[in-house]
């Protein structure tokens, strides 16, 4: 199987999680973008879904799929999305398509976030993956000062402006063996939008695609 084909094998397996009539929340990338293909099918059957990007906004409005504003909804029922990393204690890092404040705010919002990955995304230590971050534009250098004395190395993602209208550094460098305490220290950094580490609310449900199928990690 290539690795497309066991982002495509996951993101239809999430299939199984949606209750009809349910509010739900999606995330955005090309893992994500097989469940909601999947969701295409079944687009009727859905109450609203809550977008975690303007591309997967556009991808959901096309398969005829009920948009909701994170606003008008109090929760909702699962949060399908991929990610960058993953480990054993389902701590993530995500924010490589550059969505992750809206997809962490989804994960706050959802009762079961089911985390959808092909099985080179699992790894024993965060980290490899540079940590991106979403940074308000005028205190990138600010906090890439603070992110340096935390011992990471920032790059600036070049011409890259975020759904909401901010920039995001890319760090790298880091070991990440107490992810709780990374996530906290960044966002306390003044400047900081959000940090693709999804560790104080981490992953329910991974759905990992392998080359003998579909594994689910609870
Ligand atoms: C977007 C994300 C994605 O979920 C993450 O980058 C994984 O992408 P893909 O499914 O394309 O491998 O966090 O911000």
């Amino acid at each position: 199987m290539t690795q497309d084909e066991m982002k495509k094998a996951v993101g239809w397996a999430a299939l199984e999680y949606v209750i009809p009539y349910t509010l739900i929340g999606v995330g955005s990338g090309s893992t994500a973008n097989h469940f909601i293909d999947a969701l295409g099918f079944i687009n009727h059957k859905l109450e609203g879904v809550v977008s975690s990007s303007l591309a997967s906004s556009a991808k959901l409005t096309k398969l005829g799929i009920p948009i909701v504003d994170s606003n008008d909804v109090d929760s909702l029922d699962i949060y399908v999305d991929g990610a960058d990393e993953i480990n054993k204690y389902m701590q993530i890092i995500k924010g490589g398509g550059a969505a992750l404040t809206r997809e962490k705010v989804i994960a706050a919002i959802a009762r079961t976030f089911i985390c959808i990955v092909d099985s080179s995304k699992q790894v024993d230590v965060l980290g490899k993956f540079p940590l991106p971050v979403e940074v308000l534009p005028m205190a990138r250098s600010y906090v890439a000062r603070e992110l340096i004395k935390l011992g990471g190395l920032p790059e600036y993602r070049k011409h890259v402006v975020t759904d909401n209208g901010n920039v995001i550094l890319d760090v790298h460098n880091l070991i990440i063996t107490d992810a709780v305490t990374l996530e906290n220290q960044v966002n306390g950094i003044a400047g900081v939008i959000s940090v693709g580490l999804f560790a104080k609310r981490c992953a329910d449900i991974a759905l990992i695609g392998t080359q003998y199928g579909v594994e689910v990690m609870v």
